[in-house]
This record gives structure tokens, C-alpha cells and sequence, in this order.
């Protein structure tokens, strides 16, 4: 392996730079296929999507098709959507979907007829006596492949000899069970075919950097300065308590206090979270709670103290209608950051009953188009998680809100201008663009490339 793809933690905080490849080569395109795509565990879907013994989806990514079923109460199964005898898919699956969803007993192909129950086994073919006893067991049933689940999310592997998800996913897992994801539900999903590369869109979510530049709106509660940082395969990004002008943070941009009066600026920027990233970035309880605050609390009410009465007083209103908080301590809060990276292709913004996710895919083998998905998440009262759909929705404002708006503004024409033959190579910000960084050094590794290294390396 090439030296400079060796970099080390310590190294992504020194300047580095990588290549336009990733992004626009339809040859990388067509080798992520194979050396990412079939090697790494990927969210597929969420356990809530598939409840009953039978339900099942499908899951599209880079030319392959795969369908996820429920086999039972407790165990999931995976399946290449293709039949063994002359390779239909078995679920029609459109690149064009985001995922074909039903419920079955058996997978009869639409072709020959030859079917298959949940657990993959064939248990019709036309005429079989044809084949001379050459169809066996192993040779007719379906193709499966690895399935787990973490947080409620649906995993699947290609790979025969990965590891296992846990490992996968460590050690950004464990910092985060506390916040006990399994436990929220969809509360809406969109997606849109979007014209760039998958990469350019998930870093357009990677790091803060950008609030000054494009959401510029939120400028007015305070700095966006953060911190982005490696976890293995995965980073995270938040604000940092120990800078003086954090001190009102508390778990990233949902709960900090903001400029002025605390008990006001707090509201406001709860509020201003909440409406204008599409009802995912915070909750109704919060931004009720906070509301209250002006109400509740004297004039001068420190801001560590008006955020401590903030979320005692939006846990006792959850209670109430009987959503339970779950345990975190402020050592994990504080570790957990504000947004997280999982490699490749997933982003979670967690609150404590809340999270705000990014899913992208690649368009089939386009370079240039990729399928974008966000989603919230959240805790509901049980017997009151809203029934949702994935909906596919034009990427403006009025669909997605202001601030994803934003950032689409920008992911189109990132695409274009990296083709410039002007581009000398992207600068990443060496503090707080370090989750990019870090993406694009295991890319390269998986890719077999040397397309990052530092700066000054000739
Ligand atoms: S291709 Fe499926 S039965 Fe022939
Ligand atoms: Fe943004």
C-alpha cells in the first residue's frame, strides 16, 4: 500500500489535499462496485420498516439489488434480488424507486414460475425432471447475504468475509447507544435523484464549516467555529465546551443558548431549528419548553442555568404524554457531539429524542447523479408513530425547508466546478473539515488509490 494512504489521526490535522477522481471518474464509479459497495456494511432501511413475518423491501445501491424479509418475529434475511434459474430480479426494483416494499409468503418469479419461500429455499420449478437431478438444493435457492441490525437501522453486507457490524461500526457505536436510536420512529422521509456525485452530497453534510457561508441566517445565535474529529472508520463534529465562546453549548446547535438573553435566544434558536431544517433539528416538546422560558425564569438567569431548566422542564412535558428520555449523562452528551459521519454514506444528527439523518447513493453508475435521503427520526408516545412513506420530493424550499435548500444550492454546482482543469485539488479545513478528510482516507484505502495526502508531499 501506498505511503500516503497511510495517514494517521494526528495526520488530518495537517494540510492535505485529494483528488477530483472520487467524484467524477465513471472508471472510480464503476470500481466502487466492487472494492466499496461489496465491502462494507451499509444502511439498508430501519427494523420499523418491516414489523410482520413476510414484509419485506427492497434496497438498491451501484447496480446491485438486494431484497431484505422478515423470516420471523426476531430474525431478518437477505437475499440478492435476482432468481438462480435465468437471473429476473424477483422484485422489480427501478433505479428510480427508493425501494419496493410488500408482503409476501413466497417469491414466485414472474418469468418461469419457479418460487421460493422466506427462508430462500426453492419449492417450485416447472418441469425439474428436465436438469437430470442437477438442480440441487444450493444451486436453486436464493443468494443470501449479511444482514444485522444497530439502532434500529438495517445493515447488509456483501462481503463473506467481513467482519461483523459491531466492529464495523465502532467505536462510534458504543458512544452512541445511549442515545438508544432503536427506540425512535420515522416521523417523515424524502428523496430526490440529485445531480452529483454521491460523495459531494454526504460531505455537503459532513461539516459546519459551511454555516457561515451558506446558512448565514443562523449567524445571528453565535459562532458555528467547531471541531471535526476521526472515530475509526466514522467521525463526528460538535462544538467544543472548552472554547470560551461555546460556554453556553451544551449538546451542539440544538441545545446551545445563543447571543443575548439566554431565555430568549434559546427559544429563538430552537424555534429557527426546528422550522427552517423541516421540523427534524429539534421537537415540539423542545421548542414549547423553551418558549416558556421567558415565563418561567427571572431576568438574568445564567445561560447553563436557563438550558438546565430548558430540558427538565421539555423531559417532565414528555413524560407526560409518555415519551421516557433516555438516560445520558453529560460526560456522554458531551461526547457525542453534534453530527455524526458514518462511513460511507450515512449522517445522523442526534438530539436526545430526536436525530436528523442523510442517506447517498450512487445513481445506478453516473457519476454525476446520486439518490439523496433525509429523514427525522424521533420518539413518539407508543400507538402514536405517524405512518409514513418515502416521498420523493423536488429539492427546494418548499419541500425540505430553508436550510437543506441551502445546501443543495451548493452540492450542483460543486460538481461542476470541480471539473475545472483550473482546480488545483481540494483544501479541506485541517480542524474542522476533518471528517472529510478522514472519509477520503479510507475511501483510498478501500479503493486501493493515493488520492489524499498532505499538502507540502511532492
Ligand atoms: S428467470 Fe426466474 S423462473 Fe426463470
Ligand atoms: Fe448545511
Amino acid at each position: 500500500m501506498d505511503k500516503r494512504v497511510e495517514l494517521t489521526d494526528a495526520d488530518l490535522a495537517e494540510p492535505l489535499t485529494y483528488t477530483v477522481e472520487a467524484f467524477l471518474s465513471p472508471e472510480y464509479a464503476i470500481a466502487e462496485r466492487e472494492l466499496l459497495w461489496a465491502k462494507v456494511w451499509q444502511m439498508a432501511g430501519r427494523v420499523e420498516e418491516l414489523p410482520d413475518v413476510g414484509d419485506y423491501m427492497t434496497y438498491n445501491v451501484a447496480e446491485e439489488s438486494v431484497i431484505i424479509v422478515r423470516v420471523a418475529p426476531d430474525r431478518l434475511k437477505a437475499y440478492y434480488n435476482v432468481c438462480p434459474h435465468r437471473g429476473r430480479q424477483l422484485v422489480n426494483t427501478p433505479d428510480n424507486s427508493n425501494g419496493v416494499y410488500g408482503k409476501k409468503k413466497n417469491f414466485v418469479c414472474a418469468f418461469h414460475g419457479w418460487t421460493y419461500n422466506l427462508e430462500g429455499k426453492n419449492t417450485h420449478v416447472l418441469d425439474p425432471q428436465d436438469w437430470k437431478g442437477a438442480l440441487t438444493e444450493e444451486r436453486t435457492c436464493l443468494s443470501e447475504l449479511k444482514v444485522d441490525t444497530w439502532g434500529g437501522w438495517i445493515y447488509i453486507n456483501m462481503d463473506p468475509e467481513s467482519g461483523s457490524l459491531r466492529e464495523f461500526l465502532e467505536p462510534a457505536a458504543s458512544v452512541l447507544d445511549p442515545f438508544q436510536f432503536e427506540k425512535m420512529r420515522f416521523k417523515w422521509r424524502q428523496w430526490s435523484v440529485y445531480p452529483c456525485n454521491w460523495k459531494t452530497a454526504i460531505e455537503a453534510f459532513m461539516e459546519p464549516y459551511h454555516v457561515a457561508g451558506t446558512h448565514s441566517q443562523l449567524l445571528k445565535y453565535g459562532q458555528f467555529y467547531a471541531y471535526s474529529k476521526p472515530y475509526g472508520l466514522h467521525g463526528v463534529s460538535g462544538f467544543d465546551e472548552r472554547d470560551p465562546s461555546m460556554k453556553m453549548s451544551q449538546s451542539g446547535s440544538v441545545t446551545r443558548a445563543g447571543l443575548g438573553d439566554p431565555r430568549i435566544s434559546t427559544y429563538e434558536l430552537a424555534r429557527e431549528n426546528y422550522e427552517t431544517v423541516n421540523y427534524a433539528a429539534s421537537t415540539e416538546t423542545l421548542v414549547n419548553a423553551a418558549r416558556r422560558l421567558a415565563d418561567e425564569l427571572p431576568e438574568g438567569t445564567p445561560a447553563a442555568d436557563v438550558i438546565k431548566h430548558w430540558m427538565a422542564s421539555a423531559k417532565a412535558d414528555d413524560a407526560a404524554r409518555g415519551v421516557t428520555w433516555p438516560e445520558i449523562t453529560p460526560e456522554q452528551m458531551s461526547e457525542a457531539g453534534l453530527a455524526w459521519s458514518f462511513f460511507p454514506n450515512q449522517t445522523v444528527l442526534q438530539g436526545v429524542t430526536f436525530a436528523l439523518c442523510y442517506r447517498v447513493r450512487p445513481y445506478g453508475d453516473d457519476p454525476n447523479q446520486c439518490i439523496f435521503e433525509s429523514y427525522a427520526l424521533e420518539r413518539f408516545p407508543e400507538g402514536e408513530e405517524p405512518k409514513t412513506e418515502w416521498v420523493n420530493a423536488e429539492p427546494t424550499a418548499e419541500k425540505w425547508g430553508l436550510v437543506l435548500s441551502q445546501d443543495f444550492a451548493n452540492m450542483e454546482w460543486v460538481q461542476k466546478g470541480m471539473k475545472s482543469r483550473g482546480f488545483r485539488g481540494t483544501l479541506p479545513n485541517p480542524h474542522q473539515e476533518q471528517k472529510i478528510t478522514n472519509f477520503h482516507r479510507h475511501l483510498a484505502r478501500y479503493m486501493g488509490k493515493d488520492s489524499i495526502r498532505l499538502l507540502d508531499e511532492k
